[in-house]
């Protein structure tokens, strides 16, 4: 099957690649010529486990190309997705221009049947308004040609985008037209074919079901993070609770870890966006205003026990921070934790040295070079002449540490940890001053 996908972002890409890798043969086009010039050579712009793999064999096997020339790839696929960005307004509400960008460029250089696949995460309505905007543009063409507009939202996670495309829970589409429904399942049968994944429905659910989703997401880590600060109040510890309360099946273990709050492209933008779609129906959501400033709120937490730890004054401290990035194995820092103590590190007066496996280049690249601020090679590199060391990041590599060099290297012994990746019991064993997020020590 011929598809064009629209926009070379992470979504655009791991959908492209994915879908050549299956045998499809797919163009994905986009404005940034420099970008399409390092795909068509092998470079991925992105830090996605296994996509530079596929994008290579697929550029090998020639199902996989990247172009600029919007009319020619609007000429090759039946389907058209849209994978472009849609950040959010300054009312939080998300901003439209790109999708809509798309929608009349395709109906510019369409010649016949297209069938318009919206993947970007877009509110309620949209395909509505691509609709409208194609048809738009084919009018002042003059031309009278057929298409359909379907939504067909991601449910991909950074970091487990490859293994999330393949072999994922449900393919969501929105659509009303047996001539959509027919493609879409050609599309995607070879990731279909043992259990039928797809679960159609009309556009406006479907639209729906991406925020819903992200939005239920969100208000489990909020959830958590509420019991987990009343557990510290209570002397409670949060991990007996979270494994008490997983345990019931209709609860369930997931995506119930207590942190320093979620960052990352999706949940704060698409938590905002749902609420200002309420707002707008004259609905006020009480919830999703709650689970986003307890968020709010959560980021903040690394910042204020670290206070508490050095009795409000950190002018002239050094800590030290493992882990920037919103998540292990991505180098994403978009509203990262990290970002929000650093931020306040730095206005109270503290240096920062900071190491993470992958996303000191996209620190460099926010913050650029500063007195106050180390990227350190190593992570023990970041602990030389610390006064504490505070844990942002769950990756891997922070799992074991050596507590007894850890006391040796800090010149307080004070460990902030965001992510609770150890036993309390053990790390204070070794003399270290140990906080974690709803573990009985409250700062
Ligand atoms: C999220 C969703 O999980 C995907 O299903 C969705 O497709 C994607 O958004 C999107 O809309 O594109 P992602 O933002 O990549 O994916 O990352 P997650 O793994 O969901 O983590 C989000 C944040 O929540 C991270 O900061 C993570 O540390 C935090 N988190 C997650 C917790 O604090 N506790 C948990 O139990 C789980």
């Amino acid at each position: 099957m011929r598809i064009t996908i629209f926009g070379s972002g992470y979504v655009g890409l791991v959908t492209g690649a994915c879908l050549a890798d299956v045998g499809h043969d797919v163009i994905c086009v986009d404005i940034d010529s420099d970008k399409v010039a390092a795909l068509n050579d092998g470079q991925v712009p992105i830090h996605e486990p296994g996509l530079e793999t596929i994008i290579r064999h697929n550029l090998d096997t020639g199902r996989l190309r990247f172009t600029t020339d919007a009319a020619r790839a609007v000429e090759f696929g039946l389907l058209q997705f849209i994978a472009v960005g849609t950040p959010p307004d300054e009312d939080g509400s998300a901003d439209l221009q790109y999708v809509l960008q798309v929608a009349r460029t395709i109906a510019t250089h369409m010649r016949e049947y297209k069938i318009i696949v919206d993947k970007s995460t877009v509110p309620v309505g949209t395909a509505e308004k691509v609709s409208a905007c194609v048809a738009e543009t084919l009018a002042e063409r003059g031309a009278t040609l057929a298409f359909d507009v379907c939504s067909n939202p991601e449910f991909l996670k950074e970091g487990a985008a490859i293994e999330d495309f393949s072999r994922g829970a449900r393919i969501v589409v929105g659509t009303d037209s047996d001539r959509v429904r027919q493609a879409i399942r050609e599309c995607y049968a070879p990731y279909s074919r043992l259990h039928d994944k797809l679960i159609f429905m009309d556009v406006r659910s479907a639209e729906l079901t991406k925020y819903a989703a992200n939005a239920m997401l969100a208000t489990k880590i909020s959830f958590i993070n509420e019991i987990a600060n009343l557990a510290e109040k209570l002397g409670a510890d949060i991990e007996h609770v979270r494994h008490g309360i997983g345990s019931d099946p209709r609860i369930g273990h997931h995506f119930i870890y207590p942190g320093c709050g979620y960052g990352g492209s999706c949940f704060p933008k698409d938590v905002q966006a749902l609420a200002r779609t309420a707002h707008q129906v004259g609905h006020p959501p009480q919830l999703l205003e709650a689970v986003e400033s307890i968020n709010l709120r959560q980021k903040d937490q690394l910042f204020a026990k670290l206070e508490g730890a050095f009795n409000g004054d950190l002018a002239g401290k050094t800590i030290a921070l493992w882990g920037l990035a919103f998540k292990p194995n991505t180098d994403d820092m978009r509203e990262a934790p990290s970002r929000t103590l650093m931020e306040s590190l730095w206005a109270a007066g503290a240096r920062v040295q900071a190491f993470d496996p992958e996303a000191q280049d996209e620190c460099r690249r926010i913050y650029g070079e500063r007195a106050d601020l180390s990227l350190c090679k190593r992570r023990d590199e970041a602990l030389e002449g610390a006064d504490a060391l505070v844990i942002c990041t769950e990756w891997k590599a922070f799992r074991s540490v050596d507590f007894a060099m850890l006391k040796q290297a800090l010149a307080s012994p004070i460990v902030i940890d965001g992510r609770n990746l150890f036993e309390p019991a053990s790390v204070k064993q070794a003399g270290l001053d140990y906080y974690a997020i709803g573990r009985g020590d409250s700062l």
